[in-house]
């Protein structure tokens, strides 16, 4: 197989490890509306900028709305070319007659096998014309991108059946009423799959976030009981997203536990420790646990900030402002170590943080980073430096 070349814009080919490979047959699948046309073909002008034919196959828009797109959002390279011939067998025409490096498709919805009875868009029509493009693009040595839309629940005839055709899956996704934007891989034959892309849908089209812990911590604010900050992993790169909890007192009720963007598992497993090994009502709470921002933080090293900010929630102390929490707790209420602690704590210190409740087993932090070992979550919340109430002005 040969070499990936890159695309040209940068947080994709993070996210590919390096860029597209020749003859390989990639899926773009989203929601509709979440920019999958925006990258694509903010793609396929970076490509065609540096010079490579570009095909772009549009099913779903008019070629003069896509030039008109592609004129907003930049220059709009002679290379790229637009075509809006959804017969399967002429797009491969195409292909062959150009031979370009990149052949874009949106969306696989749209295309037709005229030798499949059934609708566009349906699993069978879907699954031919997948098969065709895999099987031109390797003959012709050309990276393939399809767009495919998919609905919250994944159910849509669509990208779901064709993951194990394409070599590489590429989820696009976005907080729900914001500018973030997520690329992750979800399958990829060529490279890492754990690395995630994140932009900005702007005015201008989609545009990396290069900071993404000022990003997440931007809205911030302090003095709230509830709050920590947790150094997480996003792919190999370190990231600061705050972790939230509100804590709601049921009058005897049995609690609830309410999750945005941390694993519902992990939340009732920490609140059950808290409650057991720590001594924490949270059974008598309903609980409300939340990574701030539209962030999503699925590992374990985020159990210390859940258990700190329910504590801090149930207790009604807010948490001094520059303290991270890290570390998954095991149900024996042990703190445990996580991988690539000290880039995590580095990344904390650039932002500003300067004390990190971490495992004992912890090697140290940066210079003018306090670090408190804890052995146990009960070590761990008895260590967090509370914030400091303001000292109340004269009157
Ligand atoms: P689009 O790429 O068409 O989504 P998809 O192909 O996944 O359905 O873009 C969706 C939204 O993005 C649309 O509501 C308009 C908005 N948008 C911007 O905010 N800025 C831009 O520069 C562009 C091109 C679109
Ligand atoms: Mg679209």
């Amino acid at each position: 197989m040969a070499l990936p070349f890159p695309v040209g814009v940068d947080e994709v080919d993070r996210v590919l490890g390096g860029g597209l490979t020749p003859g390989s047959v990639t899926l773009l699948a989203g929601e509709p509306g979440v920019g999958k046309s925006t990258l694509t073909l903010q793609l396929a002008a970076a490509v065609a900028s540096a010079g490579a034919g570009v095909l772009l196959v549009a099913g779903e828009e008019a070629p003069s709305q896509i030039a008109a797109r592609a004129a907003r959002l930049g220059t709009v390279p002679s290379s790229l070319l637009v075509i809006d011939d959804v017969c399967a067998e002429a797009v491969v025409a195409e292909a062959e007659a150009h031979r370009p490096q990149l052949l874009v498709i949106d969306s696989v919805q749209t295309l037709r096998d005229p030798a499949v009875e059934s609708h566009p868009g349906s699993v069978s029509q879907v699954k031919a014309v997948t098969g065709r493009m895999v099987e031109a693009s390797k003959r012709l040595g050309i990276s393939t991108l399809l767009v495919g839309h998919v609905t919250k629940d994944g159910a849509i005839a669509g990208p779901r059946v064709l993951e194990h055709l394409v070599d590489t899956v590429l989820q696009f996704d976005g907080e729900p009423h914001g500018e973030l934007r997520f690329l992750r891989s979800l399958k990829h034959r060529f490279g890492p799959t754990n690395e995630v892309g994140i932009f900005d849908m702007t005015g201008d089209g989609l545009a990396a976030v290069p900071d993404p812990s000022d990003r997440y911590l931007r809205d911030r604010r302090s003095g709230l009981a509830g709050s920590v900050v947790v150094p997480t992993l996003s792919g190999r790169r370190p990231v600061l997203i705050e972790m939230q909890a509100l804590a709601v007192d049921t009058s005897g009720r049995p609690g609830h536990t309410t999750v945005q963007g941390i694993d519902g598992r992990r939340a009732a497993m920490v609140s059950a420790v808290l409650a057991s090994r720590a001594g924490y009502r949270t059974q008598g709470c309903d609980l409300f646990v939340s990574a701030a921002g539209g962030a999503e933080v699925t590992e374990p090293a985020g159990d210390a900030a859940i258990a700190v900010a329910i504590a801090s929630a149930i207790d009604g102390q807010p948490v001094a402002p520059d303290v991270v929490a890290v570390g998954e707790i095991g149900l024996g209420g042990e703190l445990r170590s996580v991988t690539q602690l000290e880039h995590r704590l580095q990344e904390a210190f650039r932002m500003g943080f300067r004390t990190a409740v971490v495992p004992a087993s912890a090697p140290d932090g940066p210079t003018g980073l306090r670090l408190l070992r804890a052995a146990t979550i009960g070590e761990a919340l008895a260590a967090v430096p509370q914030e400091v109430p303001a000292q109340s002005g004269r009157r």
